[in-house]
């Protein structure tokens, strides 16, 4: 399993954490050298690099290269958390079924960078967080597990985002071992969740 972070890597965390993932073989990829997340993962003995979008000269360049590199460490299964870069079709074809994302708010209500911040202006009194496969566009793929937050009258962004990833850092992981363990099979749009064995 690869998880491309961009930022804090809390959610990394939750699946660097999670029993049902930790055995598969892992490598932690970020477009940006100082990203905490490549911290975390030097601390958990996990590989970390930096694929650094400026020795590219296209954003498919980039992302040929990122594929090679996830198909030569056998990389079956993506998590992409924090990561803001949005990935071109030739990523996104080769994982197909095999890439996740975690969003925080209901998809399809407020896709798009600033969520939290959308769902407060929206004056929405649920919010929330999506696990959701990647697709060719922005938060829009299949979706695999969501869970509501309420919204509280006294909630500002970081306060309700705080209350969202504490979800996410247990929706995420278990969405992962869903993926991990085959038991997600796609109707169209829509991912089934069989039942455990
Ligand atoms: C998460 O809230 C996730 O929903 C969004 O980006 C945030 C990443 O946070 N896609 P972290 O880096 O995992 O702490």
């Amino acid at each position: 399993m690869a998880v491309l972070a961009s930022g804090t890597g809390s959610n990394l965390q939750a699946l660097l954490d999670h029993s049902r993932v930790r055995p598969a073989g892992r490598l932690v990829v970020s477009d940006r050298a100082d990203a905490k997340a490549l911290d975390r993962a030097r601390t958990a003995g996990v590989e970390a690099v930096h694929h650094d979008p400026s020795a590219f000269a296209t954003r498919d360049a980039h992302d040929e290269a990122l594929a090679f590199l996830l198909r030569g460490r056998g990389i079956e299964l993506i998590c992409l958390a924090g990561y803001m870069r949005i990935l071109s079709p030739v990523i996104v074809r080769a994982f197909w079924g095999r890439m996740l994302n975690v969003h925080p708010s209901l998809l399809p209500a407020f896709p798009g960078a600033h969520a939290v911040r959308d769902a407060l202006a929206w004056g929405v009194k649920l919010t929330g967080c999506t696990v959701h496969l990647v697709d060719e566009e922005v938060d829009h793929g299949p979706i695999v597990a969501q869970e509501a937050v309420s919204v509280l009258e006294d909630d500002d962004e970081a306060s309700l985002h705080a209350r969202i990833q504490e979800v996410e850092h247990r929706l995420y992981p278990a969405a992962a071992a869903l993926l991990v363990e085959g038991r997600v099979r796609l109707e169209g749009r829509r991912a089934v969740v069989e039942e455990e064995p």
